[in-house]
């Protein structure tokens, strides 16, 4: 998979690329990410990337013209089909992990990052870019939202989590029904005569169906404490 992303900001992203299972998964090729600036895209002395908008309002709108050339000067760097183009919104659709596995079975993503009061409306109609939104809260530039997409999307990828059951296992990656039974809730191993409080003394991982009740159990806990503290025993 490729995966391109279109911001004013490409050194935000140095760290996120840099560190664990995106990490792993570029050094295995199996995503490469490349993140441009804007600005190369840009006509003008100054490089300007914003503008007043049009018939007036508060603050400044992303140029549609740099966003525009560099959607397309990208799409013909990838091999095969167009690419899928996402704009970073948050007026878009909200994210959820359906809408992850969709954009992981892509070959091309490209995701712009907008910045200011947004990005001039006609980027949309210009290229047909779906627009997703993280949540309903404004963050002042897509940059953590393309990261957020990025970082969900790379874990789906066949080969990047080694062992694909956790994957699997993951909250939501069963859709909605799923959230109310609720991922099985995570523990660390319990130290040397400690144990989670409610556990039966099995180890059996609490969804096999030899050990249903230790995940009864362990459920009960977590309701009614909704924390995970180690009990000691008496
Ligand atoms: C300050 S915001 C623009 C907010 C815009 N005036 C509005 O109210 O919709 C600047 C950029 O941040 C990004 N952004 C902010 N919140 C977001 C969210 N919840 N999901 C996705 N992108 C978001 C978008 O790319 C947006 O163009």
């Amino acid at each position: 998979m490729r995966i391109d992303v279109v911001t004013i900001f490409p050194g935000m992203f140095r760290e996120v690329l840099d560190f664990g299972i995106v990490r792993r998964a570029r050094e295995a090729r199996l995503v490469e990410v490349q993140v441009h600036d804007l600005r190369s895209w840009t006509t003008d002395r100054h490089r300007t990337t914003d503008d007043a908008p049009y018939g007036g309002g508060p603050g400044m709108v992303m140029k549609v013209e740099p966003l525009v050339s560099a959607v397309e000067a990208i799409a013909g760097m990838g091999e095969g089909a167009a690419p899928k183009l996402v704009l970073l919104s948050p007026r878009g659709t909200p994210l959820d992990q359906p809408k992850i596995q969709e954009l992981s079975e892509e070959e091309h993503l490209v995701l712009v990052a907008g910045r200011y009061e947004g990005v001039d409306e006609r980027f949309v109609e210009l290229t047909g870019a779906e627009e997703i939104s993280i949540g309903d809260y404004v963050l002042s530039g897509g940059e953590i939202p393309a990261m957020v997409v990025i970082d969900a999307v790379v874990r789906l990828l066949p080969g990047a989590i080694s062992d694909p059951q956790s994957a699997e296992e993951d909250s939501f990656s069963r859709g909605v029904p799923w959230l109310a039974s609720a991922r099985c809730a995570a523990f660390r191993r319990p130290r040397r005569g400690s144990r989670v409080a409610g556990e039966p003394r099995s180890r059996r991982h609490p969804r096999s169906p030899s050990g249903a009740a230790a995940g009864a159990a362990v459920e009960r806990y977590r309701v009614s404490t909704k924390s995970h503290q180690l009990e000691q025993p008496k």
